[in-house]
Formats: C-alpha cells, sequence, structure tokens
C-alpha cells in the first residue's frame, strides 16, 4: 500500500514540475573537518532559499545526518537493498521540509555492490534526479574505489578542509585525485573552522595557489567559516547550527557562501554533457 502510494505521489511530482538535479558530493580528505555540518546547513539554507534539496547520507555505516536533526529515520539506505524497497519509500523529511535518505549501518560495502543492485539503485536515481534541484552526497572521509566513482559522476564537488596543516594536505591528496580522473569537474573549496576571516581568506588563497601551480587548475573559493562554538552546541544539542541560532557567526557565514553559490553556480550544460547516472554506469557496470 505504502509503495503504490508513495510512486504515485513520485509520478505527480515529476508530471507536474520535472527538474534536473545537480548532485553534489561534499569530501575532505582527513575526517572530521566538518562535512556533515556543511552538508545539513547548506542543504537547509538551499531549502530556505526556495529550493527542492535531498540530503543523502552516503557515509554508509557511520551516517549521522539524522542525529545532526535530532532525528531518528525509519528507513535507510541498507534497508532498501535488504528489503527490496523503493528509493521513494526511504526518503524521510527533516527539518524545514528537508528531504534526506540516512545512512544506515549493517553494510560494510555499499559502494562495491554488484551489478544488478546496482543498475536497481541507478534506475530507481534517474526519478529523484527529476524531483529535486540538488542531490547533495554526505561522503565519508577520503575515498575507496567504489565510493570514487560517485564523486567522479558528481556535477560537482565540494571539498571541504580546514587551515591545519594536516587537513590541507589531504585536501590536496583528494583534490589531485579528482583532478588526475576528471579535469572537468568544477571543484569547490571551503575553508572551515577558522580563527578569523582574514586568516581563512589568506589560507584559502594560498591552497588555490598551489593547486594552480602543481596540478594546473583554477578551483572556486567557495568561502571561509568561522571557528565558531554555536557547531559545538549545536551538534550536541542535534539541532542543526542555522535554525539553533540564525545570528551566529556560522549562520551568517553560510547564508552568505549559499547566496554566493547561488549567483555564481554554473549551469550543468557547460561543464559536462553527461549525467550522473550516465557517467557512474560507465564506470562501475560497463566496466
Ligand atoms: N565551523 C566549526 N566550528 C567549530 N567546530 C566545528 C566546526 N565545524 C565542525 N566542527 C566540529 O567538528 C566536529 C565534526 O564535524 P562533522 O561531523 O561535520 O565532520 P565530518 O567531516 O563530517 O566528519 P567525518 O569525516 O567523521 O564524517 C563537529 O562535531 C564539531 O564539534
Ligand atoms: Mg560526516
Amino acid at each position: 500500500m505504502r509503495d503504490q502510494a508513495t510512486n504515485l505521489r513520485h509520478k505527480l511530482s515529476i508530471s507536474k514540475n520535472p527538474k534536473h538535479a545537480k548532485t553534489i558530493s561534499i569530501v575532505s580528505g582527513k575526517g572530521g573537518v566538518g562535512k556533515s555540518n556543511f552538508a545539513l546547513n547548506f542543504s537547509l539554507e538551499l531549502v530556505k532559499q526556495q529550493n527542492k534539496v535531498l540530503l543523502f547520507d552516503l557515509d554508509v555505516g557511520m551516517g549521522n545526518i539524522d542525529i545532526l536533526m535530532g532525528l531518528k529515520a525509519e528507513k535507510t539506505i541498507v534497508d532498501m537493498f535488504n528489503e527490496q524497497l523503493y528509493i521513494y519509500d526511504i526518503i524521510e523529511k527533516g527539518p524545514e521540509d528537508l528531504a534526506y535518505i540516512a545512512a544506515g549501518s549493517g553494510l560494510t560495502d555499499f559502494f562495491s555492490m554488484d551489478q544488478t543492485k546496482m543498475e536497481f539503485f541507478l534506475k530507481q536515481y534517474n526519478g529523484l534526479v527529476q524531483m529535486y534541484d540538488f542531490i547533495i552526497f554526505d561522503m565519508g572521509a577520503g575515498a575507496t574505489h567504489d565510493s570514487f566513482a560517485f564523486i567522479r559522476s558528481s556535477d560537482e564537488c565540494f571539498v571541504i578542509t580546514t587551515p591545519e596543516p594536516t587537513s590541507i594536505t589531504d585536501g590536496y591528496g583528494m583534490i589531485k585525485h579528482i583532478v588526475n580522473n576528471t579535469k572537468k569537474m568544477p571543484i569547490y573549496v571551503v575553508m572551515n573552522r577558522s580563527a578569523s576571516k582574514k586568516h581563512g581568506l589568506k589560507a584559502l588563497d594560498r591552497f588555490a595557489g598551489v593547486i594552480r601551480q602543481f596540478l594546473h587548475v583554477d578551483v572556486r573559493l567557495m568561502g571561509v567559516l568561522p571557528d565558531d562554538k554555536t557547531v559545538q552546541t549545536a551538534v550536541t544539542r542535534q539541532i542543526p547550527y542555522l535554525l539553533l541560532n540564525d545570528k551566529a557567526a556560522i549562520s551568517k557565514s553560510m547564508k552568505q557562501i549559499v547566496s554566493n553559490y547561488l549567483s555564481n553556480s554554473v549551469a550543468l550544460s557547460t561543464t559536462e554533457p553527461l549525467s550522473f547516472v550516465q557517467k557512474i554506469k560507465q564506470l562501475m557496470i560497463e566496466r
């Protein structure tokens, strides 16, 4: 019954307002640099600015997007495979009506699924593309061979780093890996946990300079987020910081980042003619 109803809703939603979602991977070299908090609050601000967003926790096994919202997802991506559910049945609603898919646990390697599962997943994913403006993947830190296929098939990639040398070095390693595999991908860099805006901008500029010099590509400087205790409070209270205190320094910076992004974002067709599904098929099915 539930399947029929959701499928119907899904069909209606497609026919009423067909879209073409931009798929964005949120990645980092080093772990714990702020990807999930970025992904969640960036998504919420996009929703506040009238976009339809699906936040997809792909840190399978370690995912925490629902916890950051004080929710416990009823169904997860793991259940989709275990219980043969449609992807529409595992989409949950968070604050501000943000749609999300939780990562779940008990599946050690989601990314190395067999061909039949992959085809099932991509068929349903294709439907999602018509329902949303943005599909945002919160990835785990680093990348395995197969999770990297998701990253490099995305339309855009946001690399989160902090000014710490270890985070910068690992962020550089991630960007090098992306550039070596796909030159066309627009790469945005966020400098998180900066002591001051000036310090953060300087670190961001230096980082972009090194990438230009050694990798011969221009990354897009998305902006700086301050080191703000509001983030820890938000995580502890399980309320996204934008909703906890929209006047906090971190919230104001996030709003600025989203506005800049929306006013400068690149149209899909100008960067890469192939869609996420077409690219990942080439990498994972037709290999
Ligand atoms: N801008 C910030 N200011 C202060 N603390 C922050 C900031 N961003 C992140 N943190 C701290 O870092 C912790 C980890 O953040 P988060 O879970 O978003 O990182 P992550 O990159 O997703 O981690 P993982 O690699 O484990 O998935 C937060 O719980 C918070 O304590
Ligand atoms: Mg995370």
